[in-house]
């Protein structure tokens, strides 16, 4: 009699089995971001207008001029001394044409993704903010650059 107590108090069966090993599928790899190829023109990701040259007609200029002053871009940027941007004079030496556009139309993801905008960033540790310059002023926009000795 106890010992058909203690039988049953222990529940007298086997241990369960362990559950079987989940078939061996090949460990999923971590997928590494696809390198992006950034050239002297900066990451085509940015789409810009294909211009063939810097407008430099005085109306254009003008036009620049009010851009740059209403956009704040004179808060950081000076031509011929580097404020809290870099002096912006000899731009066009240093920076292909496709590449300014898509330094003013989307800084931060130049920032990240363009070699040479990523060198001013860990030098300068400001990150230039989007000003919104639509396609239609950046032209004007570049014109002034020029003309102010960018
Ligand atoms: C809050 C400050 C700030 C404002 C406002 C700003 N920038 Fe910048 N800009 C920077 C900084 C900082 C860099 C360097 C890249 C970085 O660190 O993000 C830069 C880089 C640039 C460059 C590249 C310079 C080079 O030597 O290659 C150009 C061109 C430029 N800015 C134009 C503009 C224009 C045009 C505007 C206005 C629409 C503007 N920026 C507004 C801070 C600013």
């Amino acid at each position: 009699m106890v010992t058909l107590l203690l039988t049953l108090a222990c529940g007298g069966g086997e241990p369960p089995a362990p559950a079987a090993a989940p078939a061996s599928a090949p460990a999923p790899k971590p997928v590494a971001a696809p390198a992006v190829e950034v050239g002297p023109d900066g990451p085509a990701s940015i789409s810009v207008p294909a211009l063939d040259a810097v407008p430099s007609d005085p109306a254009a200029i003008e036009a620049g001029a009010k851009v740059f002053a209403d956009r704040g871009c004179g808060g950081c940027h000076k031509f011929g001394e580097k404020l809290v941007g870099p002096d912006l004079n000899g731009l066009y030496a240093r920076r292909t044409l496709p590449w300014v556009e898509r330094m003013i139309l989307d800084p931060a993801v130049m920032v990240k993704q363009d070699p040479q905008a990523k060198e001013m960033f860990r030098s300068l540790m400001v990150e230039m903010p989007k000003q919104n310059v639509s396609t239609e002023e950046l032209p004007a926009l570049l014109a002034y650059l020029k003309a102010q000795g960018g």
